[in-house]
């Protein structure tokens, strides 16, 4: 019985060999390297950025819906639960939440030690009767939850649309591992991008001020500095475009002329026009959300949405273990 209200769980995490990822992504044909990439100090400030931006509707339209239907999400989900958040860079979002819910627990799971211990601080210090036990983990892995939330109900929240970031396929298998984290009864919160025309989505990811070029143009820059790779970032130009039969934002940089980059003493040919595809960003029609749902095992509650159907905030259930016949 532990009475404490404040202790970091730290699973350490195995933490990839950047080079060696860098290295195959960039041998692949096309060149690929991935979206963690974007998020140094620099780029976590643009991509902050990016949500106040008038073309990215995404943030606001989702705080939008939670704090209009934050009454009837805490007569659903039981207060003094167990609120598991998985990434933690929403305090926004998450203290509405907890606002709304009352939880007994807060377990924030983060990949990055100190921004999870800052963060997860300063919840703790705002909400005076909040157990928070934040949890330094890969949450694309199997997490193994702090036992001092044994038997309290839980609820996973996971908003912004980062789900989006996920092979469809892999979207699944986090689901997956996200409904054996919460167990039968269980419920989660999961923010996704509708499907939407082309000239609206293609607007919130190609900005007028540039924003989303500088926030994509970083990765070559932190690459430099944590790879040791010699990108000319002003070599390259941001694109991005919808791919509608796919249902998904598709980033890339260009290389603007022919150029070699050099990494580890391995040399990389760029054609004039060769693209490094940096991020996927998926789009979901409710059928595909419950379709998802139903492959991870989980039940479709219901869905809020703001008055354009621009984004849905989804309400699943983990059904109770006699229900299930789900492994
Ligand atoms: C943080 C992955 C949800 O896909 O909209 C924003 C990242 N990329 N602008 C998204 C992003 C370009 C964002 N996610």
């Amino acid at each position: 019985m532990t009475t404490e209200r404040y202790r970091f769980f730290d699973q350490n995490p195995i933490l990839p060999n950047v080079i060696e990822e860098i290295r195959q992504g960039l041998r692949e044909s096309p060149k690929r390297i991935s979206p963690k990439y974007f998020y140094d100090e620099h780029g976590s400030a643009l991509f902050e950025q990016i949500t106040d931006l008038p073309e990215y509707y995404l943030t606001r339209t989702e705080i939008g819906i939670l704090d209009e239907y934050k009454e009837e999400l805490s007569q659903i989900i039981d207060k003094s639960c167990c609120l598991i958040e998985y990434g933690s860079g929403s305090s926004r979002k998450v203290r509405l939440l907890i606002n709304a819910i009352a939880p007994r627990f807060y377990v924030p799971v983060d990949i990055s030690r100190e921004h999870l211990d800052q963060s997860a601080r300063a919840i703790h210090d705002d909400f005076a009767s909040l157990h928070v036990y934040p949890t330094c983990a890969d949450y694309t892995q199997t997490l193994e939850l702090p036992d001092v939330i044994d038997g309290a109900p839980r609820c996973g929240f996971f908003p912004g649309s980062s789900i989006g970031n996920f092979e469809r396929d892999d979207a699944a298998r986090f689901l997956t591992n996200l409904r054996r984290d919460i167990g039968p009864g269980g419920h989660c919160i999961i923010g996704f991008d509708s499907r939407k025309p082309k000239t609206i989505l293609e607007a919130a990811y190609n900005d007028t001020k540039g924003v989303t070029a500088s926030f994509n143009l970083n990765l070559l820059s932190n690459l430099n500095r944590t790879t040791g790779t010699d990108f000319d970032p002003s070599g390259f130009r941001h694109q991005s475009f919808y791919n509608e039969t796919l249902g998904r934002i598709e980033m890339h940089l260009v290389s603007k002329t022919t150029q070699n980059v050099t990494l580890d003493g391995e040399t990389f040919h760029f054609a004039n026009g060769e693209t490094i595809h940096t991020e996927n960003s998926y789009k979901y029609s409710l059928d595909e959300v419950k379709a998802l749902a139903h492959k991870s095992g989980m039940s479709f509650i219901k869905h809020w949405e703001d008055s354009q159907a621009w984004f849905y905030v989804v309400l699943l259930r983990v059904p109770d273990a006699a229900e299930s016949d789900v492994g």
